[in-house]
């Protein structure tokens, strides 16, 4: 007999899924913490299956998933289908979807409205956003209502034209200091993680030193509490010029393409199906078959 309840309350968490303050515990303990974005349902379980911490339905899925050259374009929509999507694969891991651009920055309700849409809609257990100073007030109404929230600063993609393109921050004395700062705004305001992209290691360690919550580090060094790699980089899918700060894991999109084209070889000559991967029917029944197509065109 299970002991769940058919209708948990909304927020209680699956069975089996990794309990949010255990990242504080983690961070305490020093044990690393691991994330990995994903954008449907398989690699949420693969993600599970290999003992992955953290999914960040990032808003990266724009460029990887979609096609676009920035993350500027993804819509709630499309990113609740696949934050839905990765839920029905991963059970333990955290699910984090990253709130689209335009999605939240007009106001403390739209944050709300559309994180709540995410929660009930897709089974996210957080949200994401990026920036400090005016989102700080957005980061306060979540917390304030009980959603859980990621911050993001450093590189952050949406408002990357800005900042003068895909580069590093935090570079010279007072940039550093103004992350610093905001790091410990966001951490004051209600975060429970933060990313931090694209910033030096010596300004990212002296962050994670200074706050209670856990850092995510890409590009920040190895001195964050965890770190986070997009699925397409880490996997070798995304060809091109990966940032500096992409480790690849793997080389997929050649094998992929080799695959293909060995499919399409076999289709085309014919050695694709073979009688292995058909289905069969009785003598009797083709029989029958045979002759109530000839009956029909007597
Ligand atoms: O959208 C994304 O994948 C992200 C990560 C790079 C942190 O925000």
């Amino acid at each position: 007999m299970t002991t769940r309840p058919r209708n948990p309350a909304p927020g209680t968490p699956a069975p089996g899924k990794l309990p949010l303050p255990e990242l504080a515990g983690m961070k305490r303990r020093g044990d690393r913490i691991v994330m990995v974005t994903a954008y449907d349902a398989p690699s949420g379980r693969l993600a599970d299956d290999a003992g992955v911490d953290l999914i960040l339905v990032g808003d990266s899925a724009a460029m990887v998933m979609l096609g676009h050259d920035s993350t500027v374009p993804a819509t709630v929509d499309e990113m609740l289908v696949l934050t839905r999507a990765v839920n029905r694969g991963a059970r333990r891991p955290l699910v984090i979807a990253d709130l689209p651009f335009g999605s939240y920055q007009v106001s403390d309700e739209q944050a709300l409205e559309t994180s709540v849409r995410f929660l009930k809609e897709a089974g996210a257990d957080a949200v994401k956003l990026e920036g400090a100073g005016p989102m700080l007030s957005r980061v306060r109404a979540l917390t304030g209502t009980g959603i859980p929230v990621v911050g993001h600063i450093g590189l952050t993609p949406q408002t990357a034209t800005a900042l003068g393109g895909f580069k590093a921050q935090g570079r010279n004395a007072a940039r550093a200091v103004q992350l610093y700062e905001d790091a410990i705004a966001l951490e004051a305001a209600g975060c429970f993680l933060l990313v931090l992209e694209a910033v030096p290691a010596p300004v990212a360690a002296r962050i994670t030193e200074a706050l209670e919550i856990p850092t995510i580090g890409i590009g920040a060094g190895a001195e964050c509490d965890g770190q986070v790699l997009v699925w397409h980089d880490l996997l070798g899918l995304y060809e091109g010029t990966p940032p500096r700060f992409v480790k690849q894991y793997a080389d997929l999109a050649p094998v992929i393409r080799d695959a293909l084209g060995r499919y399409a070889a076999d289709v085309r000559d014919g050695a694709f199906p073979e009688p292995r991967h058909t289905y069969s029917m009785s003598d009797a029944e083709l029989a029958l078959f045979e002759h109530e197509l000839a009956e029909m065109h007597r």
